[in-house]
């Protein structure tokens, strides 16, 4: 049974931005007929059977509501891979794709071997990202969160990384052995305060609220991970942190106060300040 609207009807008539609903079209497409996005182009007059039109229906229902286009079509691109995502994580975002690039550079200066700590992993991104990119690397990536770690695991197996990556469940550096060392700790904590207005907006409703803020003042994971630091780096082994747009002073300053040096800040695509490196 079809639905007697062609694809193109289907989009014209969408209340949809066109790009979003293009998206989650292709995402029906996908699932039901296994065809490629360029369908929507190439067999725009086709007609959707009853079940793919009652996901397509729910799926722009869901969007309308609110809900991050990432968890709806249940996959998100990140730097050089693409991760499976789900409400238990965090969707990973563009700007955090320049803590990998200062890893990768590490990684380079250190002749293409080295040893890394991400901590806070949520779907496994940054571990991931540079798993891939560097195949000598090793990875220990941490996160509270059991959910975060079942889709950080899936994920690793996914893109057959797992000779690479290991995972551990806990808080910061309680997670690891205490003389456990790194050439390299990577993190983006949860930094948002817990009064900003922006946790109760857009898609920001959907994920979860753990991976998002510290519940204080947006300091405090940075403050553990900073102090932690030099206990857990090789020598002149570097951290670097992502953290908020106005958050660049204060974190220059606890990385001055764990006793770091090299301290340098970074900018994001849109010209933020947007991580801090150090260096033991
Ligand atoms: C902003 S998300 C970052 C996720 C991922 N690294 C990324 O960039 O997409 C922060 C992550 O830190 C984790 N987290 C929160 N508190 C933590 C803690 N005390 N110890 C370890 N991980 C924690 C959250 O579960 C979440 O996955």
């Amino acid at each position: 049974m079809s639905t007697n609207l062609s694809l193109r009807e289907l989009l014209r008539s969408s209340t949809l931005p066109q790009s979003e609903a293009r998206l989650l079209l292709a995402h029906v497409l996908e699932n039901h007929y296994q065809l490629p996005r360029s369908a929507l182009l190439s067999r725009d007059e086709m007609e959707l059977s009853a079940n793919a039109l009652a996901d397509w229906k729910l799926l722009e229902t869901k969007r309308l509501n609110g809900e991050p286009i990432a968890y709806l079509v249940g996959k998100k691109g990140f730097h050089n891979i693409e991760l499976q995502v789900a409400p238990g994580v965090l969707i990973p975002r563009p700007e955090t794709e320049l803590l990998v690039e200062i890893g990768l550079r590490e990684i380079t200066r250190l002749g293409g071997k080295a040893q890394l700590l991400d901590l806070g992993t949520g779907s496994g991104a940054i571990a991931l990202a540079i798993a891939s990119a560097a195949p000598n690397s090793q990875i220990l990536a941490t996160d509270q969160s059991p959910e975060a770690l079942v889709i950080a695991r899936s994920n690793t197996k996914y893109l057959n990384l797992e000779s690479q990556v290991q995972f551990i469940q806990g808080s910061w550096y309680e997670a690891i052995g205490k003389d456990a060392t790194f050439d390299l700790i990577l993190s983006n904590p949860p930094y948002i305060e817990k009064s900003d207005p922006h946790l109760k907006q857009g898609d920001l409703r959907f994920e979860p609220i753990n991976a998002l803020t510290d519940q204080a003042d947006g300091l405090s994971c940075l403050i553990a991970i900073i102090s932690g630091a030099k206990l857990h780096l090789n020598p002149k082994g570097l951290i670097a942190v992502e953290h908020g747009f106005d958050q660049s002073d204060d974190v220059v300053e606890l990385m001055r106060s764990a006793g770091l040096g090299d301290i340098q800040t970074h900018l994001d695509l849109a010209g933020h300040r947007r991580v801090v490196s150090g260096r033991k």
